[in-house]
């Protein structure tokens, strides 16, 4: 069944707590957790000190999306804070291997992204050896964007490819994910729903969920 990951860019930061107490209750499968650095994307976000309050808060697994240059740097950092998964982007940084390597080596479950520019074929020599791959659906750096359609074409892509060569990674999907966009996404190969702005907007995070499950029959 596919796995819900709410992006905790769009959670309320005042009640962050009891946030993350009605995201345990609403059974979601993880916190998504973006890092922005002003530099990979136009925008800056949350960092080290919240995630470390976030790991003390909860038991939900992390995953930390690292949009931020050079992502080597603090990859250490974050695993040591509290990450249990970590992607990078492919964009981000000219040694990805490398990247992933050091995630694994950090203990962390290890992702590659890709932007909606990039096509899959840059990824396929790491296909191997990571744990998922994150295929955004908008342009990384905010919450509440419109999804960006053509990037379909690529989890089915990808999804083919890791049927044939018998992988087992998930593929996960970042921005613009509602209910109808994440139905199209599950139907193509998705295994990861990663919801901000729609999530977090409804009143009972239990009924999204349950409805976000329900497009993987
Ligand atoms: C965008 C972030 C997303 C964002 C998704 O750069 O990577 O995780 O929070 O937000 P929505 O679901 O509102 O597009
Ligand atoms: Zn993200």
């Amino acid at each position: 069944m596919v796995k819900i990951y709410p992006s905790l860019l769009s959670a309320d930061f005042l009640n962050l707590k009891a946030e993350l107490e009605a995201l345990e209750q609403a059974g979601v499968d993880g916190v998504h957790f973006d890092v922005m650095d002003g530099q990979f994307v136009p925008n800056i976000s949350i960092g080290l000190p919240i995630l470390e309050a976030v790991n003390a808060g909860t038991d939900l697994t992390i995953d930390v999306h690292l949009m931020i240059e050079d992502p080597e740097n603090f990859i250490p950092e974050f695993a040591a804070k509290g990450a249990d998964m970590i992607s990078v982007h492919a964009e981000a940084t000219p040694h990805i291997h490398r990247a992933i390597q050091l995630i694994h080596a950090h203990g962390a479950k290890a992702g590659v992204v890709i932007n909606p520019g990039t096509p899959v074929a840059m990824i396929e020599p790491i296909l191997h050896d990571v744990d998922y791959v994150l295929i955004m659906t908008v342009n990384p750096g905010f919450g509440g964007q419109a999804f960006i359609s053509q990037n379909i074409d690529k989890v089915s892509a990808l999804h083919a490819y890791k049927e044939k060569h018998d992988l087992d990674f998930d593929i996960e999907v970042d921005g613009g994910i509602n209910e109808v966009t994440a139905e199209q996404c599950v139907n193509a190969g998705a295994t990861m729903l990663v919801t901000g702005s729609y999530f977090f907007k409804q009143t009972d995070y239990g009924k999204v969920v349950s409805a976000l499950k329900a497009q993987d029959n």
